[in-house]
């Protein structure tokens, strides 16, 4: 089959851990054959020859077969991911931040037949959770969906766990791993799950939400005291999303510190590793659970999103049933 062209925008811990499993399985029928990054300066593990600056002029290019956006900037992987659907193009990011603000509208530009956009690197990391609720969950009301979605603050609580020891020895451990955002804050303030906790929702209950109207907190004040307290109970701390369905249809998501017991199959899951349990009304409870963070778990998630758009794959959005608006807020969503 003929080699897809990849524009790829973007050179941190995912395009490299994308490029790296490229160079390692030369049949996956994808090259990247164009690399846009942002600092003309910086020292890059590449010939500097590999790498151009404007972003713009790769969006013109109609001889890439796909664009991956992997940058750390939300806004600007706004516009060129929108422009880049303006363009008709197929686009792959794994941008949660960008995402959990602006999927109405990128949903939106998909609906008037404009490009097509996967995400699944955006969630969970290696994890195919995003495509399992679309394809497979598609037509099954779903109860509820728990979750650790983020690797870096379960790191951190793990090993708080294994070493007795304090936080910040731990979260400096995560960030040298490349599992933490830049900002480390976004991991362990729980923003980050919080913006996987809003793409969870749209494709497990066709619900749009901005982050803002999920209650996220954080691991900042667990100490050593608090995780030895639990041991001693026989719990773990985990933090854990949690998306619901009540009675009346409603939807309520939160991301919150919690004691984990051996009972819930998130207990298993440490580390970097995420687990995502869905129960739904038929097939009753099913878990996944994988790696969530790190260049070439979430790097794999990229490439099965490009190997899904060869195969003509695009989100059903099956439980959203009214037109995706600009703002959640024109929604009728109450969160408890
Ligand atoms: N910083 C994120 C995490 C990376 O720790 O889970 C994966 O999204």
């Amino acid at each position: 089959a003929q080699v897809w062209q990849v524009g790829l925008i973007g050179f941190g811990c995912v395009g490299q851990g994308l490029y790296d499993i490229l160079q390692q399985q030369p049949n996956a029928s994808f090259a990247i054959s164009r690399i846009v990054v942002k600092n003309p300066t910086k020292e890059r593990i590449l010939p500097a020859e590999r790498f151009e600056f404007d972003v713009d002029a790769l969006l013109a290019d109609d001889s890439l077969d796909v664009l991956v956006e992997v940058i750390d900037d939300a806004e600007e992987a706004f516009r060129v991911v929108a422009e880049a659907l303006r363009r008709g193009r197929r686009v792959v990011t794994a941008n949660k931040a960008m995402l959990s603000r602006h999927l109405p509208k990128l949903v939106q530009l998909q609906r008037e037949g404009r490009g097509t956009l996967l995400y699944e690197a955006a969630v969970c990391g290696s994890i195919p959770v995003i495509r399992t609720l679309d394809a497979y969950f598609g037509a099954e009301p779903l109860r509820r969906l728990t979750g650790i979605l983020n690797g870096s603050s379960n790191y951190v609580l793990t090993r708080m766990g294994e070493q007795d020891s304090e936080y910040a020895p731990a979260l400096a451990e995560a960030q040298a791993k490349g599992f933490a955002e830049t900002d480390p804050s976004l991991d362990m303030g729980a923003f980050d799950p919080r913006s996987k906790a809003v793409l969870l929702a749209a494709h497990a209950y066709g619900t749009f939400l901005q982050p803002e109207q999920v209650l996220n907190l954080g691991i900042e004040g667990i100490s050593a005291v608090d995780i030895a307290f639990a041991t001693s109970q026989g719990q773990k701390i985990k933090v854990v999303a949690g998306l619901q369905r009540l009675p009346d249809g409603r939807v309520t998501v939160l991301v919150t510190p919690q004691f984990v017991g051996p009972e819930s199959p998130l207990y298993t899951v440490d580390h970097e590793f995420n687990g995502v349990v869905i129960e739904a009304d038929f097939a009753g409870e099913q878990f996944l659970r994988g790696r969530g963070a790190g260049g070439h778990p979430t790097g794999s998630a990229v490439l099965a999103d490009l190997a899904a758009l060869r195969q003509g794959y695009a989100y059903h959005y099956p439980k959203a049933t009214a037109p995706a608006p600009e703002y959640a807020s024109d929604l009728e969503v109450e969160i408890y």
